[in-house]
């Protein structure tokens, strides 16, 4: 019924995943599972909170001395084969060379003077092409296992457009590691540490501008020193003023965005100036470093497994088909829907892809019949495949106007935004009003005006998200134009 949105070719499939933006529907980040506030003033995590973050162990060390004193560094398990970590872990600063994969162990335990410490040996070791150890850019290496696991939780690694509101500025993270927790010596936890970070603007990560978080202001780093094209800055701060920041021995770990349920693999533990100063710690930026991720195969390449959620507007001779996306981690980069006459047997489609502004995406079936009860159903589909087709849901076309589309939209004095709309077509039946009304994306009183010789005014917005459209009334009844975006001022 729907046609399948496979990529023809894996060059084409590469391509659209590296330029396809892909949004959750999922709304706001929240915090990440139920940690409280290692890591430098840190919090402990309650067991199998993270299970995707992997130690690695000096193979020598740990056969002498156990997984404690063989722990120089962090990784995640991104597929059931690699772990991503920092290129600093595994290339020598000094003579540039790489570490032979038989040297590591990756370690799968919480506690590292556990008993029975799980061990993966290493195959192979991958180098970002771009990384250099002097300005510490693309410090991402990936390590194939030798063996998978299959038994632990993967990270997703998060891609170029893959839910930006997990990099907003203030959004939520958590970087999770076994390094230092001291300031002034060396104090190493047995146990896997937690720290609550929140995300640095790039001007105060690379442009030196301050940045604010609780009762302590930031510094942030000179452009010559960290570039937010590939890096991300954090730092947290607890209740009581004190810094929170990765440490040695922490590199490579994960920086974790998003909630739970939908965590990504967004930064790892790169370099700071010390730890817990006035400066953010500075991670890879992960969805940077999708080509090389994806080369290396560290990206896992499923399909999306939720079928969206439809609700249909009705339009004259057609259907515009709203998605609603369940995220299950796993990228979507385009949406369908398809509406079947059951009689005939025909279908028509409309393809959709996720949005930057978060609206739930949509799209107009077109060259369909009043009258005709259609089944409609839809799917989300990657560059890997289609998820299962949702439940059909029923809808009639109706010859209701079609509403002129909003043309331009200006935001002028505080509250008010006018808009230039195109004719509508009254399709039949003489039209009763046309107005531009404007919804409340957070729960705010809606707002709408006439519109009169193709302009409406639409006043007191307050400063929030509205969807704006045309509504267009004859006798049939209403419809409704493609929803626009629209920011009221403060
Ligand atoms: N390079 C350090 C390591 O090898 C990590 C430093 C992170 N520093 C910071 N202040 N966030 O473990």
């Amino acid at each position: 019924m729907l046609r399948a949105l496979r990529a023809t070719t894996v060059a084409n499939a590469l391509a659209i995943a590296l330029t396809c933006i892909a949004t959750s529907a999922t709304g706001q980040p929240a915090s990440v599972g139920g940690a409280k506030p290692s890591i430098v003033n840190g919090q402990g995590i309650e067991a199998g909170q993270f299970p995707f973050v992997v130690a690695l162990v000096d193979a020598e060390t740990f056969e002498r001395e156990g997984a404690f004193d063989a722990q120089f560094c962090a990784g995640s398990l991104t597929t059931p084969t690699t772990i991503v970590t920092a290129a600093h872990c595994v290339v020598d600063d000094q003579t540039g060379r790489q570490a032979e994969a038989s040297s590591i162990l990756v370690a799968i335990a919480e506690n590292l003077m556990g008993a029975d410490i799980r061990v993966v040996p290493v195959s192979t070791i991958a180098v970002h092409p771009d990384y250099d150890s002097e300005m510490v850019t693309s410090d991402v290496a990936v390590l194939t296992l030798a063996e998978a696991v299959t038994d632990v939780p993967i990270i997703m690694p998060m891609r170029p457009g893959d839910i930006p509101d997990y990099l907003s500025p203030g959004a939520p993270v958590f970087v999770v590691g076994w390094g230092n927790q001291s300031l002034t010596g060396s104090s190493y936890p047995e146990a896997i540490r937690a720290g609550a970070l929140v995300v640095f603007p790039d001007g105060a990560c690379g442009r030196n501008e301050p940045y604010k978080i609780g009762s302590v202001t930031f510094d942030g780093f000179n452009w010559d020193e960290a570039d937010p094209a590939l890096m991300v800055c954090a730092a947290g701060v607890t209740a009581s003023g004190k810094v929170i920041d990765a440490c040695q021995g922490d590199s490579g770990g994960p920086l974790i965005g998003g909630q739970s349920g939908a965590l990504r693999l967004v930064g790892l533990v790169s370099w700071g100036d010390d730890c817990g100063t006035r400066h953010p710690g500075v991670y890879t930026r992960i969805a940077a470093m999708a080509e090389f991720l994806m080369a290396q195969r560290a990206i896992s390449t499923l399909p999306p497994t939720i079928a969206p959620a439809l609700t249909v507007d009705v339009l004259s001779g057609g259907l515009r088909v709203n998605f609603a996306i369940t995220s299950d981690g796993s990228l979507i980069n385009q949406l369908a829907a398809a509406a079947t006459d059951p009689v005939t047997g025909t279908t028509a489609s409309c393809f959709a892809k996720p949005r930057r502004d978060h609206l739930p995406p949509f799209c107009t079936i077109a060259g369909l019949a009043n009258a005709v009860s259609y089944s409609v159903s839809g799917i989300t589909a990657n560059e890997f495949g289609n998820s299962p087709a949702s439940t059909p849901v029923p809808a009639v076309p109706i010859p209701v106007p079609t509403p002129g589309a909003i043309r331009a939209v200006s935001v002028g004095a505080v509250g008010q935004a006018r808009f230039q709309v195109g004719a509508s077509d009254a399709n039949g039946s003489a039209l009763v009003s046309v107005r531009v009304e404007c919804r409340s994306l957070s729960g705010g009183a809606a707002r709408s005006g006439p519109v009169v010789k193709g302009v409406a005014l639409v006043t007191r917005l307050a400063a929030q998200r509205y969807t704006c459209s045309v509504v267009a009334t004859n006798a049939v009844g209403a419809a409704r134009s493609n929803p626009r975006l629209v920011i009221g001022r403060r």
